[in-house]
């Protein structure tokens, strides 16, 4: 492990308490790195989520260690610094939120910390500004788009100044706008407060941006690298149940029909190589 890296998963392996006890997570290496956007895609089932509280000691790992930000997650004297330290925001808006107002919301975690009213105060105020929604500080939240909420689960959590913030689907449920949204607003935590993001997903879209991404199949790691690295092997992703972005699809078709273009993930790239080889017809 890296001095930079913010969390590492070494031989992680978990099954839930029952009968049968069938393995969920087999043997999971990952290291993420302080001040990335990493994704995380897998199918449905695949220990997504499993991970996800794995990474904030919301579970404990049956065999092998975590460690955020070189604390292991089974010391428990750690425990709320390890859960301050990383967020989640999980992927339904309406269970996420406590409080009467959106500032009240906000405030949840740092009363229970214990923050004193003037620091509490000056959080909210910042927390509210990062995620755009100062305006909406004594709005009712159940008066917010879905978009808003998370973006309100997400003050929450920017509230307790974390390293990290994972996002657990969190844009599954609403509309195109909210997705982006909150898409936009991760990638901004990212890149301006340097807020580590992993980011689980159905939408490969939503990995395009990422500095590194996780596929998960049936509990294990089958694929990561760079986007470029892992949406370049469409056919194994399309084995394993799994979309890729459009660009990469049309460009994959083309390429089937004799028509090469140079690797691209982003619509707007493929859009300039078409009209290139038009042009040049
Ligand atoms: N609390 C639980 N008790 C028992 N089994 C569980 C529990 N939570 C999840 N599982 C099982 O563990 C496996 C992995 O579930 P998990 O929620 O981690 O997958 P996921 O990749 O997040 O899926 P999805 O894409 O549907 O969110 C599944 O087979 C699921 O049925
Ligand atoms: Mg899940």
């Amino acid at each position: 492990m890296s001095e930079e890296s913010l969390l590492a998963l070494r031989h992680v392996s978990f099954s839930y308490e029952g009968e049968e006890r069938v393995p969920v997570l087999k043997s999971v290496d990952l290291t993420i790195e302080k001040g990335s956007f990493v994704s995380i895609l897998g199918h449905n089932g695949s220990g997504k989520s499993t991970m996800a509280k794995l990474m904030n000691a919301l579970l404990l790992p049956e065999e092998g260690t975590i460690l955020v930000s070189g604390i292991d997650t089974r010391d428990g004297e750690m425990l709320w610094e390890v859960r301050r330290h990383v967020g989640m925001v999980f992927q339904n808006p309406d269970n996420q939120i406590v409080g009467a107002t959106v500032e009240d919301d906000v405030a949840f975690g740092l009363e229970n910390m214990g923050v004193d009213p003037q620091e509490m105060r000056k959080r909210i105020d910042e927390a509210l500004h990062a995620v755009g929604m100062e305006k909406y500080r004594t709005t009712q939240p159940y008066r917010l788009s879905g978009g808003q909420k998370q973006r309100i689960a997400i003050a929450g959590i920017m509230a307790m100044r974390p390293s990290a913030i994972i996002l657990d689907e969190a844009t599954a449920m609403l509309d195109p706008q909210g997705r982006q949204e909150v898409m936009l607003l991760a990638r901004r935590l990212n890149r301006e407060e340097g807020i580590t993001i992993i980011n689980i997903t159905h939408f490969p879209e939503e990995a395009v941006f990422s500095d590194h991404v996780t596929v998960m199949n049936a509990g294990e790691v089958l694929m990561e690298g760079t986007p470029h690295d892992v949406f370049s092997q469409v056919e194994r992703l399309q084995a394993a149940g799994l979309d890729v972005p459009f660009a990469v699809r049309v460009r994959h078709e083309l390429a089937a029909q004799g028509i090469n273009l140079p690797f691209v993930l982003h619509q707007e790239e493929l859009v300039e190589h078409v009209c290139r080889l038009l042009s040049t017809r």
